[in-house]
């Protein structure tokens, strides 16, 4: 088969050996993948995969069960599915343990369902599995015009949150358009005041952060009481100081979690959780797909280059 090997931090599209079979896992013939942010950092050396997951890039695929290991239970031979991947999507093959396979969701080309598997699992069992929002709170997502962004806009507001978003202005109307009430230009606003604004100085009850160090001591100034904040990316940094008195004044929560590491078991916990809870949302049309745009596999690297760039709103696309 071919995939996109990464050499000298550039990506390639080249022949290489197939994937095989094993016990608890099938192989899916890919149809498509999405582009993460995840894939930009492993290509530049920062995000090795983990121990046993496959050397290719690429977090999440849709396509067509070619074979199937023994085991291996509620999938058949030739069914469409999508799939949460450690890595090893931008191929033409991949194999992948049962417990992170998915439906498509109903109404969904095979296209489109690639690119939810991995938001889908990153924001629910952050949100929503970790720091249960609630219908009539309010979630503040950072950069709300990502993959992640967009997946978590719709999710919060399908749930009957009130969503606040943080995005360069250009996005903003669209945020809007999925169900954003608030969005906040992140370029020229302080978003701590424009939050305590909005909610009569209450602030937010759950906060979803992509910035890390750079925000920290501002997320819990835009915190509500019994708040929680969740940090799942560091593009702003690492280190950061904390002032747990003021953390304590809210009886705030901080935690930061990674996806791609937990073990088969746990990502099996959240695949089934996404499955029940957000996949009838999907089929309702109250969480779509956004794609910005798709580009052919072999193009993986015009790809990753657009998401450099930061004028996507939404998932970007690899098809083969
Ligand atoms: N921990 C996990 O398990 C996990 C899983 C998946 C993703 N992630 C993380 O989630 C983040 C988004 O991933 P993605 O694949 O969706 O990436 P992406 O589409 O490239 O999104 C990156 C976003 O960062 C926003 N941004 C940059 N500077 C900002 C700032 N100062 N304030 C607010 N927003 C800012 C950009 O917003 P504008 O376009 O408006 O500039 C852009 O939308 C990444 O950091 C990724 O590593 C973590």
């Amino acid at each position: 088969m071919r995939a996109i090997v990464i050499e000298n931090k550039q990506l390639a599209w080249v022949e290489v050996a197939d994937p095989e079979v094993r016990g608890g896992e099938v192989i899916v013939d890919v149809t498509a993948s999405a582009v993460n942010r995840a894939d930009v950092l492993q290509r530049q050396g920062f995000y090795p995969p983990p121990v046993g997951a496959p050397a290719y890039p690429g977090l999440e695929c849709s396509g067509v069960i070619s074979a199937v290991g023994p085991g291996v239970t509620g999938f058949h031979l030739g069914e469409r599915v999508c799939a949460l991947l450690a890595g090893g999507g931008y191929a033409e093959r991949v194999s992948v343990p049962v417990g992170q396979l998915l439906p498509i969701p109903a109404g969904l080309s095979l296209v489109e369902a690639a690119t939810l598997p991995e938001v889908a699992c990153t924001v629910w069992s952050n949100v929503v599995d970790r720091d249960r929002l609630r219908p009539g709170e309010t979630l503040l997502v950072h950069g709300g015009g990502s993959g992640i962004g967009t997946f978590a806009v719709q999710l919060g507001a399908a749930m009957g949150a009130k969503v606040l978003v943080t995005a360069r202005a250009e996005k903003h109307e669209r945020l809007r358009a999925l169900g954003a009430e608030l969005t906040i230009d992140y370029q020229s606003d302080d978003f701590v005041r424009a939050v305590l604004a909005h909610t009569g100085d209450r602030g937010a009850d759950v906060i979803l952060d992509i910035i890390g160090a750079k925000y920290l001591a501002r997320n819990v100034a835009a915190l509500a009481l019994d708040g929680r904040i969740t940090v799942i990316g560091m593009q702003g940094g690492v280190s950061a100081e904390l002032d747990l008195s003021r953390l304590m004044a809210k009886r705030g929560r901080v935690s930061a979690t990674s996806l791609r590491a937990r073990p088969a078991a746990d990502k099996a916990r959240i695949v089934a959780g996404v499955r029940d809870q957000v996949w009838p949302l999907v089929a309702a049309g109250l969480v779509r797909p956004v794609i910005h745009r798709t580009f052919p596999l072999a193009q993986a690297a015009a790809a990753q280059a657009l998401m450099e760039s930061g004028d996507h709103f939404g998932k970007i696309v690899l098809q083969r």
